[in-house]
């Protein structure tokens, strides 16, 4: 059989990301992140849009160069059809379509939380075995979505919880940008709180039936303690910010494990993974691995590479469902809603 080269592209947010495969190996990952949100705290969908149409010509060409190929030796493009912003997705979607179109060659949708979860499938060479055995459960945590997911196969994926308002990154980001630290908070809130007393501050915990999530109520608590607390000490967030960070890393990892357990629990699997951008967070990684030894888990950390939005995780979805024939026609449009 000839070699199978998928090039995938990602731009659902705020990152431009194109990655090569070869035989589902990866070659090449080129993100360009956008620095223009910094300044307004969170991302302004419109300056996203319009960084995606800058970075995505040359992200794509320097991922073909790094592979070391010709953009017509490629098999088959992925691309992000959603769910993301609108105004984002549009321009990976639009380039995507018109590069098979010129091409000649098939176009492959994918679910950028499908890929966040396919993240631990992405291969270095041919002999990295990492990937989980199936079934497993993985827990999704970016920052749109908190999800608790139950893995049968690529494109057999059971979400068997969710958030039913905030996710927990846009709790993090939130409380992070009430403390006036810069965006986005997580990295930030992860750095104060190594530094910080987790059980200095306790903040509302969500009682949700059930394997659903809720962070909008914490959210909530954290802001109006804040504002209670601000009012006897004006420099109380300067004074305490690393306890601050510390205590609310810990209540968020403490609402995401208790519901991680109960799925373990109902399905009797252990092998646990955790996958989006809040799983580069120290305070999450080490729950999962105090959870691995307490619980008997087998716990799948991805590298931090792969945790927040790139394009491998799109071509090693994309790749399989090349080799299923699972193709998308070009009319097929965009979408910014959560389906799984
Ligand atoms: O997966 P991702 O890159 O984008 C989405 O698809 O949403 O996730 C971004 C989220 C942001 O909320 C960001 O603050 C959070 O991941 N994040 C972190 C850390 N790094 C990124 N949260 C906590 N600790 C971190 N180290």
């Amino acid at each position: 059989m000839n070699d199978v080269y998928i090039l995938g592209i990602e731009s659902s947010c705020d990152d431009t990301s194109a990655a090569v495969l070869r035989n589902g190996v990866l070659l090449s990952n080129v993100t360009a992140s956008q620095e223009v949100h910094k300044a307004y705290g969170g991302v302004v969908p419109e300056l996203a849009s319009r960084a995606h149409q800058q970075n995505v010509v040359p992200v794509v060409d320097q991922a073909l160069k790094r592979a070391g190929i010709e953009k017509e030796q490629l098999s088959a493009i992925a691309f992000t059809r959603g769910p993301g912003l609108m105004g984002s997705l549009l321009v990976g979607v639009s380039f995507a379509k018109g590069m098979a179109r010129s091409l000649g060659i098939p176009l492959i949708d994918v679910n950028h939380l499908q890929g966040h979860v396919m993240a631990h499938f992405i291969k270095e060479s041919d002999d990295d075995h990492s990937a989980p055995p199936l079934p497993f459960i993985c827990l999704l945590v970016s920052g749109g979505n908190s999800q608790i997911v139950k893995v049968n196969a690529y494109n057999d994926m059971q979400v068997l919880g969710q958030t039913i308002d905030d996710a927990a990154g846009e709790a993090i980001d939130k409380c992070s940008k009430v403390m006036g630290l810069g965006y986005p908070g997580g990295p930030i809130i992860d750095r104060l709180a190594r530094q910080g007393n987790p059980h200095a501050y306790k903040f509302a915990e969500p009682h949700i039936p059930g394997l659903n999530y809720s962070f909008s109520g914490l959210k909530t608590s954290f802001l109006y303690s804040l504002r209670e607390w601000i009012k006897d000490d004006p420099d109380f967030i300067e004074h305490h910010k690393e306890d601050l960070a510390a205590s609310l890393e810990y209540t968020i990892v403490d609402i995401l494990m208790k519901k991680l357990r109960l799925a373990v629990k109902q399905t009797n699997i252990k092998h646990v993974a955790v996958a989006g951008g809040v799983s580069a967070n120290n305070g999450l990684r080490n729950a999962f691995h105090e959870h691995a030894e307490k619980y008997g888990w087998t716990i799948y950390i991805p590298k931090f590479s792969y945790t927040t939005d790139n394009a491998a995780m799109i071509g090693i979805t994309g790749y399989y469902k090349y080799l299923d024939n699972d193709y998308c026609s070009i009319d097929k449009p965009a979408f910014s809603k959560v389906t799984f």
